[in-house]
């Protein structure tokens, strides 16, 4: 029996319009089953939309839509693109689907009988955008993770033991492989060891969701009711002899993928409720980092999103796919821009893979009236031939290793780097002046070089079949090799293209682009742009770019001169001040102080320890990941024996509450303002 292979992308929020943002998970997990199935695994790859909860609900109303006709519509966009596409997904589960709400509750019963859910009351603050309880928050704070002002929310709820899965969270992540990279997992681990409470799992003041079984005046927790797609879409909780078969077959998930900003979900919550229900858990939660353009993170309400129809229309699916797997370092984020695809596309594509593959079945065509020559007697054999043969054949080992561990950006860096090789080859032995001579070793000698340079492009076309599906396919039509998806990649090896293979027709697969594509996009994407949403605070807020009073005496130096006549400074004064975004490694207190937190903050050049009188402001684990700006050239000064370097900039609301300042917009750490 063949090995499973389940992977899933995480289900996308109704509320957006698709943009390469989304694609990028797509895309990621796309590639990876189509290599699992290329090595025989018996894959499932799962994705879908999210489609319940307050956030849906409003904008469906915002829009003067249904809830239910507004989801139809934009899970319909995200089915179509991905099939535009080609995405090979073999399911696509909406949470608004008959089967899902059904197996949904069944998880819920499971849970709940299994005596992990209590009624209880939930006063707190809550972000609609974020659909997330946000802990320890007072009425007015933006929510951690996107900013916004957060809502209060006083409910009768159902409440999900959560604190009862500490220890065996903590045991989970001891194994390395569960939440990668490894980044992602020393922040859990840091969060979940600061203490976990229990979470509220229901909401009863709106009615866009699934009811609670025997209680329908509540709705599931939209987040409880998404993570569940991940078994419901494989048959869990179906009384359908064939659906429990599957969930058998393909639970627990071999690769679950997220984007880095729902990684407390993926990994806190849904290992929890999926312990809670007594089933297994995933085997690998993989998180990657964000697509940027124009410096922040895509997204609608930025209004700074890139569509991925215009790439489509101007230069299709593949290149794409080859852009964002070859130029993001997974695990990072990434910049995108028109010109740096262009420029990749043309590079790598078009000058690289595709005029390999034209020159080298040109010239067989010429030479060898269209059919792969015998490299005849070892005289015409050289080192050179047989370094190719080495280099492919560790590109095969490395390209395997480094795919595997999901750094696709370098396993595409090495099988180019066999395409580059060959192309020197080619032009260091140069067939086409072979090619002029009539004499038997001229002729053995051009048989051998191109049969070694066509069967370099077969294992580089193999290779990177999963990431350009339909590109490879062309180029192994026109090597003669018929339907590449037959290829048994666990058996690619050196010496196996069939001599005298016919060759199909040959074209150029990667036309070259020119500056005009790059215009084109961006003229279509101008055309299309919605303005950044509007999103006013709750509360007036007033920014100091100082710590208020009693915090101040504790973390900054005291003031050595104050101005004498007028209290403008000039932009000269202004620019002493270093002010640096960074970001929070470390958070913990401080022994015997309440107020005082020690962070470690990385400003990109190094790591800085500051002391910050933000404890009764801000649990420590609350901050780890936020991004916050430090005054970096304060002279260092002690506070309880620890050494302080630097500042922490907060507003001071009424009465002398700290609120970290922030950016609406990802910013890179390190940068300055000014
Ligand atoms: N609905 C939730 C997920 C529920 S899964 C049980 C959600 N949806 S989302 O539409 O906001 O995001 C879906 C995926 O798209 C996430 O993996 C997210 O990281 C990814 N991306 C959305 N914008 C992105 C970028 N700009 N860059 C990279 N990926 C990002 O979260």
């Amino acid at each position: 029996m063949s090995r499973k292979f389940y992977i899933t992308t995480p289900i996308y929020y109704v509320n957006a319009r698709p943009h390469i943002g989304h694609a990028y998970t797509t895309i990621t997990c796309d590639t990876i089953a189509r290599r699992q199935r290329m090595l025989g695994a018996d894959t499932f790859f799962l994705t879908g939309t999210d489609e319940h909860g307050q956030k849906i609900e409003r904008a469906a109303q915002a829009a003067g839509k249904t809830p239910q006709q507004y989801a139809d519509e934009i899970s319909a966009q995200f089915r179509k693109l991905w099939q535009r596409m080609g995405i090979s997904n073999d399911d696509f589960i909406r949470t608004t689907e008959e089967r899902h709400k059904k197996r949904l509750q069944e998880l819920f019963r499971r849970i709940r009988d299994n005596g992990y859910i209590y009624k209880g009351t939930y006063t707190g603050q809550y972000c609609v955008s974020d659909e997330l309880y946000v802990d320890g928050a007072q009425p007015g704070d933006p929510c951690p993770t996107c900013g916004r002002i957060t809502e209060t929310v006083h409910e009768e709820n159902y409440f999900f033991k959560l604190s009862a899965f500490q220890d065996k969270l903590l045991e989970l992540y001891a194994n390395p492989e569960f939440i990668r990279p490894e980044t992602r997992r020393n922040e859990v681990i840091a969060f979940v060891r600061s203490g976990l409470r229990d979470l509220s799992i229901s909401r009863s003041t709106f009615s866009w969701g699934v009811p609670v079984p025997d209680d329908p005046k509540h709705v599931i927790y939209v987040w409880l009711d998404a993570l569940a797609n991940y078994i419901t879409a494989i048959g869990y909780g179906s009384t359908h002899a064939g659906a429990q078969d599957a969930f058998k077959k393909y639970w627990p998930a071999d690769v679950q993928m997220i984007g880095k900003e729902i990684v407390r979900f993926h990994c806190v919550y849904w290992p929890a409720f999926l312990m809670a229900a007594g089933l297994p858990v995933p085997k690998a939660i993989v998180a990657h980092g964000w697509l940027l353009f124009e410096e922040s993170k895509m997204s609608k309400s930025r209004g700074n999103i890139v569509r991925t129809e215009t790439i489509l229309d101007v230069l299709g699916a593949d290149a794409l796919r080859y852009f964002l797997l070859r130029e993001v370092v997974f695990g990072q984020d990434g910049s995108f821009s028109f010109d740096a695809l262009v420029q990749r596309y043309n590079s790598d594509l078009a000058n690289g893979l595709g005029n390999l593959a034209s020159r080298t079945l040109t010239m067989i065509n010429r030479y060898f009236k269209g059919e792969v020559p015998y490299p005849s007697h070892a005289a015409s054999k050289t080192a050179a031939d047989d370094a190719i043969a080495e280099t492919a054949r560790r590109t095969i080992r490395e390209f395997g290793t480094l795919f595997d561990q999901f750094q696709f950006s370098r396993a595409l860096e090495t099988a180019w780097g066999l395409v580059a090789a060959v192309d020197k080859y080619i032009v260091e032995n140069e067939p086409w002046s072979l090619g002029e001579k009539n004499d038997d070793e001229s002729r053995a000698r051009l048989a051998t070089v191109l049969y070694t340079s066509a069967e370099a492009l077969r294992i580089a076309t193999a290779l990177a079949h999963p990431v350009m599906p339909e590109a490879t396919a062309k180029i192994w039509t026109q090597m003669g090799l018929g339907d590449i998806k037959k290829l048994a990649l666990a058996d690619l090896a050196w010496g196996q293209l069939p001599l005298g293979t016919r060759l199909g027709d040959v074209y150029p697969v990667f036309p070259r682009a020119d500056k005009s594509a790059i215009e084109r996009m961006q003229q279509m994407e101008d055309q299309q742009r919605v303005p950044a949403a509007e999103e006013k605070p709750a509360a007036e807020v007033k920014l100091v770019a100082e710590i208020p009073a009693p915090i101040a005496a504790q973390v900054a130096p005291p003031a050595t001169a104050t101005p004498a006549v007028s209290d403008k400074i000039t932009i000269d004064d202004f620019a002493k001040i270093e002010l640096r975004v960074g970001v929070v490694k470390v958070a913990e207190r401080v022994p015997k102080a309440d107020k005082l937190l020690r962070l470690e903050i990385d400003i990109g050049t190094e790591v800085r320890q500051v002391l910050a009188g933000i404890a009764e402001a801000y649990a420590p684990e609350t901050l780890i990941g936020r991004k916050v700006v430090i005054v970096a050239n304060l002279a260092p000064r002690k506070l309880r024996g620890l050494e302080s370097n630097g500042m922490i900039v907060a507003a001071s609301l009424e009465g002398g509450k700290p609120v970290l300042a922030g950016f609406l917009e990802d910013v890179p750490v390190g940068a300055r303002l000014k």
